[in-house]
């Protein structure tokens, strides 16, 4: 058995008078490996033993015998540190590899809750700008890290689908519309118009009158008026999902702003009940002030509704359907004053569950070619740069392995998972300057450096050859297939472990289920990105003094299956980040 938990609540148990259990459900994992691998906070005895929780760790520490799998035991302040052996810790792995493979390293922390992400949520009938990028890339990592997590995951796309701009595009295509240009190429099309309604309105702005009566028309039903609005919606999203699609990205709704349209009047009518909507010239608005907040606009005096009313009306709609424990918003920092105030008022109705609600922000992304604004027209496309990246991947790829049989698909998860890998790496809090030469560059911290030192390891072990299947059930058979017992099996083969490059692969390697849960907990893919270079690098260094396929049989053995860990490992955590990782690249 290689239960380091229930080995240290066995050995502890007795001695602080808790039950086996009761010991493993206290241990902590110290955020430093530093540290052992376990601690066990001496503060929850002191009450019971009347003694200061430093005394109690260092008088146990005294008592604690190195065992099979513990190698010693230290106190430090009021913790005590364990320390596994490290064959034991490699053997460890191994079988967690060997049982869970492409779930190795998730957890179950969030068995039976649901968490909501609301991500990307671009505008229809304004392209899928690079802006759109952070949300869906942040988003989709998030929604796969909580899911790693054991979470049920909601992940939901507010399409920007309502709203006066649909006014401006539906007198635009009325005016200088074209019907075979726009099933031609809907979303730059329309893009198109869009642009150009707002040159001939800085010229003759009564068009502004118009687009506003037009939306107005289109909040009354008018048939002509909706049938267009459908038509652009249809025609955007089926561009979305395709982009999506490609980038290996799903949603479970797409539920969007005009989705809560018929609902918006209750809305309107608690707020009211509640004594939260006051009027102001004809329009409603929530005094927020009080509460240090500005005061918000809930309806307009043409009784038209807001951003905000759709969004409070979308929070109570999303917690009736799904109960949810936590709902997510990862929408850039420039709305975050949009977010207190929707948190604020939810919380005013009284819904106990907006303390619940959190706005994940991200900073701003930035190519060389300034801030794109969609007015202006000065748009980069997400598509475009996508294209791009997968054709840069392309000529490096075709100069560094020109034999590789199949190109497109390396260059597809190389061009993608550099963009992904770019904007994820960041603290998402700050701005991304994009740059292309180092979001692909081989060695730096980049997705192609994880990528590439899995597509290493993958043709090592098929160098391995018939004698190493990669399958560690296999595998563990054929080193020895006298042995009953995996585990003593396992930790025999740890034995053969002895080079500095090989144990801190196997701590970093250790590492990996809480570096999952710390990258939850502070909604951070950032913090997995790092660890995921931190592991191909110390793979790197291993390679470079530990040769694997010519080493002795023993190590050989011990080297395979420990580069096998490391496979699964980058392997799922790139997934983990919405990247792929090819065999071979
Ligand atoms: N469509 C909005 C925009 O592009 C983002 C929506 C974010 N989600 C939300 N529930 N407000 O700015």
């Amino acid at each position: 058995m290689l239960n380091f938990k229930n080995e240290i609540g066995t050995v502890l148990g007795p001695l602080v008078e808790m039950s086996a259990g009761e010991v493993e459900s206290y241990l902590e994992i110290p955020p430093d490996p530093e540290m052992g691998e376990y601690a066990f906070p001496c503060f929850v005895l002191s009450r019971r033993m009347k003694k200061a929780p430093q005394e109690i760790a260092s008088s146990l520490a005294l008592q604690i015998e190195p065992g099979l799998l513990l190698e010693k035991t230290i106190n430090s302040g009021p913790y005590l540190n364990f320390y596994v052996r490290r064959p034991a810790l490699a053997a460890g792995i191994f079988s967690q590899v060997l049982e869970k493979e492409q779930n190795y390293g998730f957890l179950s922390d969030g068995e039976g809750q649901t968490v909501l992400i609301d991500y990307s949520a671009p505008n229809i009938a304004k392209p899928f700008g690079v802006g759109h990028l952070r949300s869906t890339v942040i988003g989709n990592s998030l929604s796969r890290i909580y899911r790693a997590l054991g979470y049920r995951v909601v992940g939901i796309n507010h399409l920007g689908d309502w709203g006066t701009q649909f006014g401006k595009l539906i007198v635009a295509f009325q005016r200088w519309g074209e019907q075979s240009l726009l099933e031609r190429d809907p979303v730059h099309y329309l893009f198109q118009l869009y642009v150009r309604f707002h040159k001939e309105a800085d010229d003759n702005p009564e068009l502004d009158d118009e687009a506003r009566q037009k939306f107005r028309e289109l909040e009354k039903g008018n048939k002509d008026a909706l049938a267009l609005w459908e038509r652009f919606r249809t025609l955007s999203l089926d561009e979305f999902q395709r982009i999506y699609n490609f980038m290996g990205i799903s949603f479970d709704s797409y539920l969007g702003e005009s989705y809560y349209n018929d609902m918006l009047e209750k809305t309107i009518k608690l707020a009211q009940e509640k004594g939260l909507a006051k009027e102001s010239e004809g329009a409603l608005v929530a005094d927020l002030e009080p509460y240090g907040l500005p005061s918000c606009l809930l309806q307009k005096k043409d009784g038209a509704a807001l951003y905000i009313t759709r969004d409070l009306t979308a929070a109570i709609y999303r917690y009736e359907t799904y109960r949810f424990s936590k709902l997510f918003y990862v929408v850039g920092s420039e709305q975050t004053l949009h977010f207190k105030q929707l948190f604020k008022i939810l919380e005013l109705l009284g819904f106990p569950w907006a303390k619940d609600c959190v706005h994940v922000p991200f900073g701003l992304i930035r190519f060389k070619e300034g801030r794109m604004s969609t007015r202006e027209g000065n748009v980069i496309f997400l598509e475009d740069v996508l294209d791009r990246s997968i054709k840069l991947a392309r000529s490096i790829i075709q100069e560094k392995n020109p034999d590789l049989e199949n190109k497109e698909n390396a260059s597809q998860a190389v061009g993608l998972g550099a963009v992904i890998f770019g904007d994820l790496v960041n603290d998402r809090i700050k701005d991304v300057e994009f740059d292309w030469d180092s979001v692909l560059d081989f060695s730096g911290e980049t997705a192609p450096y994880i990528q590439y030192a899995h597509a290493r390891i993958c043709s090592i072990l098929r160098r391995a050859g018939a004698n190493f299947s990669g399958d560690l059930k296999t595998d563990l058979h054929f080193f020895n297939s006298s042995s009953a017992d995996e585990s003593a099996e396992l930790r025999k083969i740890g034995e053969a472990f002895n080079a500095p490059e090989e144990e801190q692969l196997i701590i970093t390697m250790s590492r990996f289920s809480e570096q999952i849960r710390r990258a939850g907990e502070e909604l951070k893919p950032s913090i997995l990105a790092h660890y995921l270079v931190n592991l191909a690098r110390d793979f790197n260094k291993f390679y470079h003094t530990c040769p694997v396929l010519t080493a002795d049989e023993k190590s050989k053995t011990a080297r395979l299956l420990l580069i096998q860990g490391v496979r699964t490992v980058l392997c799922n955590g790139l997934k983990l980040l919405g990247i792929a990782a090819p065999r071979e690249m």
